[in-house]
């Protein structure tokens, strides 16, 4: 039993399956492609809807343990060996030091970013992550891996749908309509009934972007070209007319709390940052991943962080970091500080629709990277084969669209952005770390592997690459960890009770007896 839990599929082994009739997927995608998918999964509502409430920090009404950071709790107890009050209390503010937390972010994301470019380069094979964990670490994790995943993919798809949802309204005010808010807002809010019935607009763009997910990558990825030239056009446009509108005495006091609120905030922001690695899912897919996947990655990561540190630098320094606590201002800061300060109408209407394009093209990605995950773990027999079925006529996983369609659909219709956000990043920092040790164990394994790209200074940008990630994950709150805890637990379940006994390496109790030494 330990050694199938253990097991690891060789690397040409995959590569052979992937080649197989039946599951081939069309090699279509090149180095720009690769680029703009990176660009569109990881530009979504994030930077338009997280920048400001991780600025301005977060204060928690009562004290209540689920709520404190974690990174509060450990340091309490280290220090006092109780919980003191103070770990309590809430997220410290950011202020405009939120630029920082962008570019700390960013350089955790390089190293991960590095181990993915090197794993992704030596197995082109769709599943990312999860394919890397079978080929190194043994099926057990690469089944936690695939787990947590969805984590990354579904449930951050789930909180862009509801930021989409957010600004579809404002564009449809622009011309005078809206959707009554408690058609297009979320059901549950902060653990409570908001009072609204379902967030239609979350729940419908998702079903929308499935059909043409369902008709094929080409179609897909230059629907996607185009909106990522809309939404990078629309940040240039923010940053253009808002540098105009900047009061310098907003970025004084320019780090309010210091390093925490620099950690914390990176904690929060994280989440713009969340897609980069989806480009590796797009592996199987590409024309030569062996000089593109490297390209693609850390293209888009440097792309993105000019964006956002300039986005960061201009909002806050168009009103002060305290405006972006609550209300309009915490759920749209991009849209707000334009509308108060009374930008141009023109402008306006660019950076909303921008916004909305930005969010459409990383739904996209995300429901896209998901099937591939699926797809590859129903290939391996851990999921059901429905999960890899191919449609005859557009040769995309149809049905794993379908179900990716509704497990993210539905949950968008009810909850809200911050619990799915959470939850998101510390699902995608846990597979950045497994990421990131894979790259440490195939170096011992296979050194001899041929890598189209290698992570410089092995193992030491492997293991910060592990620390840093480590760092942010303490930043987030207790109640996102014991969410984690619970979901990884949920997966072991079914891991023991359906994946263990369908995967191509279970051998039944009868012959594992047979073929024992002892009969
Ligand atoms: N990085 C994506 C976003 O910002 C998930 O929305």
């Amino acid at each position: 039993m330990s050694s199938q839990l253990l097991q690891t599929k060789s690397i040409d082994k995959l590569i052979s399956e992937s080649e197989q009739p039946e599951h081939r997927l069309r090699k279509t995608l090149g180095p720009w492609s690769l680029t703009a998918l990176g660009i569109g999964a990881i530009i979504g509502s994030g930077i338009f809807v997280l920048t400001g409430t991780a600025a301005a920090g977060q204060q928690f009404v009562g004290h209540s343990i689920l709520n404190a950071q974690m990174m509060d709790l450990v340091f309490s107890l280290l220090r006092h060996g109780h919980i003191s009050a103070a770990a309590l209390g809430g997220r410290p503010a950011a202020g405009p030091a939120i630029a920082v937390s962008f570019i700390l972010v960013a350089v955790a994301c390089s190293f991960a970013g590095l181990c993915y470019a090197e794993l992704a380069s030596m197995i082109p094979i769709a599943g990312s992550a999860y394919t890397y964990s079978y080929a190194t670490l043994g099926e057990i994790f690469a089944w936690i891996i695939g787990w947590d995943l969805i984590l990354e993919y579904a449930v951050s798809n789930v909180a862009v749908a509801v930021g989409f949802s957010g600004y579809f309204n404002d564009f449809l005010r622009l011309f005078g309509w809206a959707i009554p808010d408690r058609w297009a807002e979320p059901v549950i809010s902060g653990g409570h009934w908001s009072g609204a019935y379902f967030n239609l607009p979350g729940f419908l763009i998702v079903v929308v972007l499935t059909v043409l997910l369902v008709r094929g990558i080409r179609e897909s990825a230059e629907t996607n070209n185009i909106m990522v030239a809309i939404k990078i056009g629309a940040i240039l446009v923010f940053i253009a007319a808002g540098s105009l509108l900047i009061h310098p005495s907003n970025w004084h006091p320019f780090a309010p709390n210091g390093f925490p609120g620099i950690l914390t905030g990176g904690a929060i922001v994280f989440f713009t940052y969340i897609g980069f690695d989806s480009v590796s899912t797009a592996a199987e897919e590409s024309r030569n991943p062996q000089r593109d996947m490297p390209i693609g990655i850390i293209a888009s990561l440097i792309v993105c962080t000019i964006l956002y540190v300039s986005v960061a630098i201009v909002l806050l320094g168009m009103m002060k970091y305290t405006a972006f606590a609550s209300g309009q201002a915490a759920d749209a800061p991009v849209a707000y500080a334009l509308r108060v300060l009374h930008a141009s109408h023109f402008v306006y209407v660019m950076v909303v629709t921008g916004a909305l394009m930005g969010m459409i093209s990383s739904l996209l990605v995300f429901q896209y990277g998901q099937t591939r995950i699926w797809f590859a773990m129903s290939r391996d027999g851990l999921l059901p084969p429905i999960f890899s079925a191919v449609h005859k006529k557009y040769k995309t996983p149809h049905w794993s669209s379908w179900i990716a369609c509704f497990a993210v659909a539905l949950p968008a219709g009810i909850i809200d952005i911050g619990t799915a956000a959470d939850l998101s990043n510390i699902g995608t920092l846990f597979a950045f770390i497994l990421v990131s040790i894979g790259v440490i164990v195939l170096r011992r394994t296979q050194p001899d592997r041929p890598r189209g790209f290698r992570v410089p200074f092995s193992p030491w940008f492997p293991i910060i690459s592990v620390i840093m990630c480590l760092l942010l994950m303490m930043g987030l709150l207790v109640v996102t960890w014991l969410r984690f805890i619970v979901w990884l637990i949920l997966g072991l379940g079914i891991y023991w009770f359906y994946s263990r006994k369908h995967s191509e390496f279970h051998v039944p109790v009868a012959s594992a007896l047979e073929n024992s030494p002892r009969h």
